[in-house]
């Protein structure tokens, strides 16, 4: 497959008429748009197929391969947006942390951050030349979408920052607090650092082809909201700004966020994630009218028989009551074991809803 040139020319993001998009936007829409977070992966069966010969960093490595993992989904489920392939902790590895997947444990910093020293010596990014790979996929998906639009992301400088501090996953996130409580000046100077090679990363995707951007807090909603506006919320604030400036839709995704949604939202987005321990209509009232959400389905009922998904599916879509600016997704990302019959069925039943006036 030929990896278009940077230069060469795509329809303009106003030109794609996309239900999607127009969501983003608070536009009225002929029907809810709906995407998965972690739409590609492990409960595919194409995907299993590609992981058997390439490991997840060789996939990302190779643009065709992630362009073909970002489309299965698109083809098997009908849904109204492509996500990237891609990881958030990508940047890593040019930041010299050393990244490795091992499996069956999640992801492995080899070279965790603990001390200002170390802050120092994370290496420049150029995201052009250091993730080029990842501008190649977003090339080849632009060509290949057509009307579909194509969604970059990364993650958030909280969330980002807690692997590098705890050198993989976490559950107290005590590195990570520890650090913000007794070296602020490190925690500040990291994530001076972190957010702006993230909104580089994002600004980059966003050159290349990506029609809508999320940022992923996934882990922020460990945090009280005083911690999040001292600790947090100026960080986010600068990548959710830079993107917002190339003129394309952001979205701003946490878990556990219910008392830090104002704070998220000042913080930036077109679009807030509401994940399922919230009821849709109490988060966009917390919110405001004046931003969409998207969520909010428990990942979990994917795995219930198909009433009860359609009866929970149908809830949430009258609890936002066909006001412009829904996008449905899940709460958080597609469980490992999901049916795929289940996912698609989702899709459909979001399709063919008509809210009853
Ligand atoms: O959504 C998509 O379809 C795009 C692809 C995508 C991946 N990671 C691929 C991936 C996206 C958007 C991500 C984001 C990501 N990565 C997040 C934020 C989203 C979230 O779920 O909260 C986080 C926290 C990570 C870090 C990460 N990557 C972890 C913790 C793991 C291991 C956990 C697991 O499920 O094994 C990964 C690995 C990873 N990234 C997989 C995929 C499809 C696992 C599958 C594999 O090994 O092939």
């Amino acid at each position: 497959m030929p990896i278009p040139s940077a230069t060469s020319e795509y329809s303009p993001v106003s030109m794609l008429q996309s239900r999607f998009l127009q969501a983003c936007n608070r536009e009225p829409v002929d029907v809810t748009p709906v995407w998965f977070m972690r739409q590609a992966g492990r409960y595919m069966a194409e995907y299993r197929a590609i992981r058997q010969k390439y490991s997840l960093l060789e996939i990302c490595y190779h643009p065709e391969l992630a362009a073909e993992v970002t489309l299965q989904p698109v083809r098997a489920l009908g849904v109204d947006a492509a996500i990237l392939f891609a990881d958030i902790l990508l940047p890593a590895i040019p930041l010299g942390v050393g990244l490795e997947f091992a499996k069956g444990e999640g992801p492995i910093l080899h070279n965790p951050v603990r001390t200002m020293e170390h802050v120092k010596e994370l290496r420049p990014v150029d995201p052009e030349k250091d993730l080029g790979y990842v501008m190649a996929a977003i090339r080849i998906l632009r060509g290949e979408l057509k009307d579909i639009p194509l969604i970059g992301f990364c993650g958030a400088p909280f969330t980002v920052a807690s692997y590098l501090l705890e050198g993989g996953s976490s559950r107290e996130f005590l590195r990570t607090k520890t650090m913000m409580y007794s070296a602020p000046e490190v925690w500040h100077a990291l994530m001076e650092k972190l957010s702006s090679v993230l909104a580089d990363y994002l600004v980059a995707q966003i050159h290349a082809g990506a029609q809508a951007v999320q940022v992923f807090d996934s882990w922020v909603g460990a945090l009280s909201p005083q911690d999040y506006e001292t600790f947090v919320l100026p960080y986010s604030q600068k990548i959710l700004q830079s993107a917002k400036a190339e003129g394309v839709p952001v979205i701003h995704f946490g878990t556990n966020t219910t008392t830090l949604l104002p704070l998220m939202k000042r913080a930036g987005g077109d679009v807030i994630g509401l994940d399922w321990r919230i009821p849709l209509d109490d988060g966009w009232s917390l919110l405001g009218e004046d931003v969409a959400v998207q969520g909010n389905l428990d990942p979990a009922l994917l795995f219930a028989p198909l009433p009860e998904i359609k009866s929970r599916v149908h809830d949430i879509l009258r609890r936002a009551n066909g006001r412009a600016g829904h996008i449905f997704n899940l709460g958080h990302g597609i469980l490992q074991h999901t049916p795929v019959d289940n996912v698609r069925a989702v899709v459909d039943m979001v399709h063919e809803f008509k809210v009853d006036r």
